[in-house]
């Protein structure tokens, strides 16, 4: 293995992958849309939420004026739309009826809320925090929907079944991805002396002995095929045979 040493700004790229968002607002009879990648729950009880915005964002003025927001978890029929409101500002046009984005009305906010999504969360401005260049707002959970072909209500948890019918997720710049697979941990919480009896952590050291070995394997085969290339370039660097004559 070979590890790399990245940019500090870039470092951020490595916890790509969360959902992405599609994050409405209304004030003053406009309302807008943007994408939002950096987002997290920041409580559970009372449930708030955060996402961080830059000020140049026409949504920026948006949410602070409306104090309220409404976040949209876009399926993968809406990535374009994703790409597209996360690229052009609000400030030059009404980017809802220019993307012919399908809308109703939320529950509790005025911000509109978008088909061809799996889910929805309401939310008003409870906080508003500065950090370094973007704006933390953080959120009050005024109500949440799902798509129940999307949700399993028993696990409390993304089904996965049908493509159709997941969260896209965003890697960074224009990547995104889709998750594969629900697997569960079995593990239980126990003791220091039964883990020990157990012997958890066995399976660890096991896989990165296989890795190691595989990485071991690897490189003598790499070894072998460079040496192997050698022999091959030799007999043409070996003297030529003096022609007769
Ligand atoms: C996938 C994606 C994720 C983004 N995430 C954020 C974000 O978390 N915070 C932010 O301020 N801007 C983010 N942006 C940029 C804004 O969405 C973009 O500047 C947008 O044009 C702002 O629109 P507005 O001026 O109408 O508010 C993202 C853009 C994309 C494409």
């Amino acid at each position: 293995m070979v590890r790399q040493k990245i940019p500090e700004a870039e470092a951020r790229r490595l916890l790509g992958g969360a959902p992405v968002l599609l994050v409405t607002t209304r004030w003053q009879a406009a309302s807008n849309v943007f994408a939002v990648a950096w987002a997290m729950p920041v409580s559970t009880n009372p449930p708030l939420l955060a996402i961080a915005v830059h000020p140049s964002r026409h949504s920026h003025d948006m949410i602070s004026f409306g104090e309220s927001f409404a976040i949209n978890i876009p399926a993968r029929v809406l990535l374009n739309h994703t790409q597209w409101v996360g690229m052009v500002s609000g400030m030059q046009m009404e980017k809802l009826d220019v993307a012919r984005l399908p809308h109703f009305r939320a529950k509790e906010v005025e911000a509109p809320l978008i088909e061809g999504c799996v889910g929805w969360i309401e939310c008003t401005v409870s906080d508003t925090f500065t950090t370094g260049d973007h704006t933390l707002f953080v959120g009050k959970i005024v109500a949440a929907h799902v798509d129940t072909e999307a949700w399993d209500a028993e696990r409390k948890v993304w089904s996965l079944t049908d493509e159709e019918y997941q969260p896209l997720h965003y890697l960074g710049g224009q990547s995104y991805a889709m998750l594969d697979s629900v697997f569960d941990s079995e593990v239980e919480a126990r003791s220091a002396d039964q883990m020990e009896e157990e012997g958890f952590g066995k399976e660890l050291e096991e896989a990165e002995a296989e890795r190691r070995r595989k990485r071991e394997e690897a490189e003598q085969s790499r070894a072998e095929s460079e040496q192997r290339g050698e022999e091959e370039v030799s007999p043409a660097k070996a003297p030529r045979e003096r022609p007769e004559g």
